[in-house]
């Protein structure tokens, strides 16, 4: 496996390559990443991952410096994974001028659900993206469900702009108790580590109740963020939406999402759950 720190040996291993299949990281990885990058090998050849640490998605105050940085034994694991080739540039090479050109993906789409806590991040994000499609050129990328709303941002940044690459979404892995796999775990506390899966379980009392009938979705939103209030968790959003237009549910919804987003002590973890509604009966 290669690993390519600046842009021009990252273009000169990838030279004459049209069916690069791309796996962006922030690194850190673990086995939820792994699982694209196995998906990615289904899809395309070579696989390239990337791994950097973007400040332009962080806002102020945010957790951009104690980001978990483990770049040996991420290469490691990505080489057992079967990658072909990791591209780790620094700040300095990806901005080597203040990025003043950014990607503003729209207000409904940047200011809801995480954007609404985040200002800033889904534009920094999509700059990033975009960017990093511009020097790997890749046929495929793979995205996890895990972030939805960044899944959601990316499809309609390669809509919108043309760019010829096919968006494969990875589904969520998650540990034993539940809880999705992500950096941010590392920074839980044992007891936080403990009280963490009940993110998922919350969302997943409002797919079972979805599932038996009740229909009232900003009431079962409202009761599991009220849960997860009573045990210490400071609630950013639990909200209910179409799978497929991340709007308000309709009559004509057929997939749905339930989202959440909230804080155990200084960990912000997010979570979400896709599935299918039943038809109407008549
Ligand atoms: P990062 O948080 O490192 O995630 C990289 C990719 O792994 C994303 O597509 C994310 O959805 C996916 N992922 C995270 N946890 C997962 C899990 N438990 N199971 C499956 N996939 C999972 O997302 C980013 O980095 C950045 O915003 C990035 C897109 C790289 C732009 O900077």
């Amino acid at each position: 496996m290669q690993v390519a720190h600046t842009a021009a040996a990252l273009r000169a291993a990838l030279a004459g390559k049209t069916g690069t299949a791309f796996v962006p990281t922030m690194g850190n990885l673990h086995a939820g990443h792994v699982s694209l990058v196995e998906l990615a090998k289904q899809h395309g050849q070579p696989v390239v991952a990337s791994i950097f640490v973007n400040p332009l998605q962080f806002g102020a105050g945010e957790d951009f410096e104690r980001y978990p940085r483990t770049l040996d034994a991420d290469c490691d694991r990505l080489a057992a994974a079967g990658c072909d080739l990791v591209f780790a540039p620094d700040v300095a090479e990806l901005y080597p001028v203040a990025q003043t050109f950014t990607v503003q993906p729209p207000d409904a789409l940047a200011n809801d659900l995480c954007g609404a806590f985040r200002p800033g991040h889904f534009a920094g994000v999509a700059t990033v993206v975009l960017k990093l499609f511009n020097l790997v050129q890749p046929r495929v990328a793979v995205f996890g469900k895990k972030d939805f709303q960044q899944l959601f941002v990316i499809r309609a940044l390669v809509e919108q702009f043309n760019l010829p690459i096919e968006i494969v979404a990875g589904d969520t892995l998650r540990e034993p108790d539940g809880l999705a796999m992500s950096s941010r775990n590392a920074y839980l506390g044992t007891s936080e580590r403990i009280q963490g899966a009940q993110l998922q379980r919350e969302l997943a009392a409002v797919v079972t109740a979805v599932e038996a009938g009740e229909r009232d979705f900003d009431a079962l939103a409202a009761s599991a963020a009220r849960h997860l209030k009573m045990a210490g968790w400071r609630v950013d959003y639990v909200a209910l939406r179409d799978a497929a237009t991340l709007q308000a549910p309709t009559p004509a919804s057929n997939r749905l999402v339930v989202l959440g987003a909230a804080w155990l002590g200084n960990t912000r973890l997010i979570d979400n759950l896709d599935f299918s509604l039943p038809a109407a009966s008549p």
